[in-house]
């Protein structure tokens, strides 16, 4: 257990699964926590667990990140509470099934709670950060970002956009003292999976990571600069080769004239 403060850690979606072991873990390294999400009565046990445990002051806040006002509360406590130094962007939901099996509704549900809420965050928590020292600004994406042939493609284009949005931040407040870091899970046991209608058991094991390991993980990743850390990837290769590629591309977006082979 840490004994240093280092300032509040506002973490989304700490009710459960991987929002639950960031409050635990960043607690034990010395973060005082505000704790957000709809189920207060989850939030209340957890704060009162981790208080006892390690003398943290946590705090708790009900919020449906699906509501524009709730969100505007959540920004505005970023914006005015500077003892908050680290945003954990964790809340997210997914999807019983894809495009063509859900209605507008259930849609403009997701992309409210999955991109909405977390960009609109992020914008505040990147705003205030400056002023503060050692912030940072965490989001959890998922590794679909880079196959969304794999999954419905509607929460998988969320988490691109976090990850998207992330490596922005990245760059523009690299010098201003504000970290900013995009995870990236992969399968990862909890409630996720059967509050979108999907059995978790029906994947090999050896594909299902427990949320204890990922948030491990991804703070190993946090210490070492990372800003896109994807715990289950173990050959680093992949990725490096993966940024290589695009870096080389990059340079080649923007012509006068169109590329040959659109030619008539
Ligand atoms: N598990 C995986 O396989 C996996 C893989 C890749 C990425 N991820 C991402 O990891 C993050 C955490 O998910 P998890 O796996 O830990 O699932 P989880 O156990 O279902 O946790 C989701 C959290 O989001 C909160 N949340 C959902 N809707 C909300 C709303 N309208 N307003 C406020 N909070 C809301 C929930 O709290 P309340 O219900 O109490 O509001 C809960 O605390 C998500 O962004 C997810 O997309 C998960």
């Amino acid at each position: 257990m840490s004994h240093e403060n280092k300032g509040t850690a506002l973490v989304t979606g700490a009710s459960s699964g991987i929002g639950e072991v960031y409050a635990e873990r960043l607690a034990a390294r010395g973060y005082d926590l505000l704790l957000v999400a709809r189920r207060l009565d989850r939030l209340d046990a957890l704060a009162s667990k981790i208080t006892a445990a390690t003398g943290r002051r946590v705090e708790t806040l009900k919020a449906d990140l699906g509501d524009r006002t709730d969100v505007a509360r959540v920004e505005k406590r970023l914006t005015d509470d500077a003892s908050i130094t680290l945003l954990v962007n964790n809340a997210g939901i997914s999807l019983d099934g894809s495009f063509l099996d859900n209605d507008s509704e259930a849609i403009a549900k997701l992309i409210a709670i999955n991109i909405t809420a977390p960009t609109l965050l992020a914008a505040a928590a990147a705003k205030a950060f400056v002023a503060r020292t050692n912030a940072g600004i965490v989001n959890v994406a998922s590794v679909l970002a880079f196959a969304p042939e794999m999954f419905d493609g509607i929460y998988s284009g969320s988490k691109a956009h976090l990850l998207n949005i992330s490596r922005s931040l990245a760059v523009q407040l690299k010098d201003r003292g504000v970290r900013v870091q995009a995870v990236l899970p992969g399968a990862t046991r909890s409630e996720i999976w059967e509050n979108a209608g999907k059995d978790i058991d029906a994947l090999m094991p050896g594909m299902v990571m427990d949320t204890a390991d990922l948030v491990d993980a991804a703070l190993q990743g946090y210490d070492r600069g990372e800003v896109v850390t994807i715990p289950p990837l173990h050959d680093e290769g992949l990725y490096e080769a993966f940024e290589a590629a695009r870096a080389a591309m990059a340079p080649n977006l923007s012509r006068k004239d169109v590329a040959p082979r659109y030619r008539a």
